[in-house]
């Protein structure tokens, strides 16, 4: 994957936007702040982070730089909902990921914004969606989008650093996107197991998904 690199070998700089793009992420964020900044600062700091890192690590490899940042303002929308809204917006929308709904409740929030979400903002694109949707879950076919958002979630600069973030931080512009979404897919499934949460079983079938197609980066053995 096609790496930007300035004269100097840094990081690609800011994207060119045009007038109507810098508008419209000027419009989410402000929609943004009036839904979430009061109700969850924590949370609208690091949806403003995730957008960032996002429109970063598209320009590295080459995604859509303002379709990544306009997903990462919108990604965590919904919640700003507790657990038990989210759930009965859930089962209203007809949501059903196989498994008891509080099971997997914290993986709700990016599918019920998918739902509902393009009501509210028609302009953004289906891949916006998409990406948003698959943020808590991963795909078995993620799109660049996809990964950009799955990644930079992960590892936006104000989520406090472990030794798996660190590891993932420091292949950016190194290792390719497919790399850096394995790593963090895996960091991801290795943290349920090692703190003895509930693995969704869907994830467990993107992983084999990934394996059984050779897809994963480093061949394991
Ligand atoms: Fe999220
Ligand atoms: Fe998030």
């Amino acid at each position: 994957m096609g790496k930007h690199r300035d004269k100097k070998g840094g990081m690609a700089k800011s994207p060119v936007y045009t007038k109507y793009q810098l508008d419209e992420i000027d419009r989410l964020e402000t929609a943004l702040a009036d839904h979430m900044e009061q109700a969850k600062p924590r949370r609208y700091a690091h949806s403003l982070s995730v957008a960032k890192t996002a429109e970063s690590l598209a320009m590295v490899y080459g995604a859509d730089p303002y379709q990544a940042r306009c997903a990462g303002i919108l990604h965590d929308w919904c919640k700003v909902a507790n657990n038990e809204e989210q759930m009965r917006r859930a089962s209203e929308l007809g949501i059903d990921l196989g498994v008891e709904m509080r099971l997997v409740a914290n993986l709700l929030h990016g599918i019920i914004a998918a739902r509902e979400l393009p009501a509210r903002f028609p302009e953004l694109p289906a891949e916006v969606w998409q990406a948003i949707e698959r943020h808590t879950t991963g795909a078995a076919d993620m799109s660049p989008l996809d990964m950009v958002l799955f990644v930079a979630d992960g590892i936006e600069p104000l989520r406090p650093s472990t030794p798996g973030i660190e590891k993932t931080r420091a292949m950016v512009g190194k290792a390719s996107l497919d790399e850096l979404y394995w790593e963090s897919f895996t960091g991801g499934i290795v943290y349920v197991l090692e703190t003895g949460r509930y693995l969704y079983p869907g994830t467990l079938e993107i992983y084999n998904a990934h394996a059984l197609a050779g897809t994963k980066p480093r061949g394991g053995v």
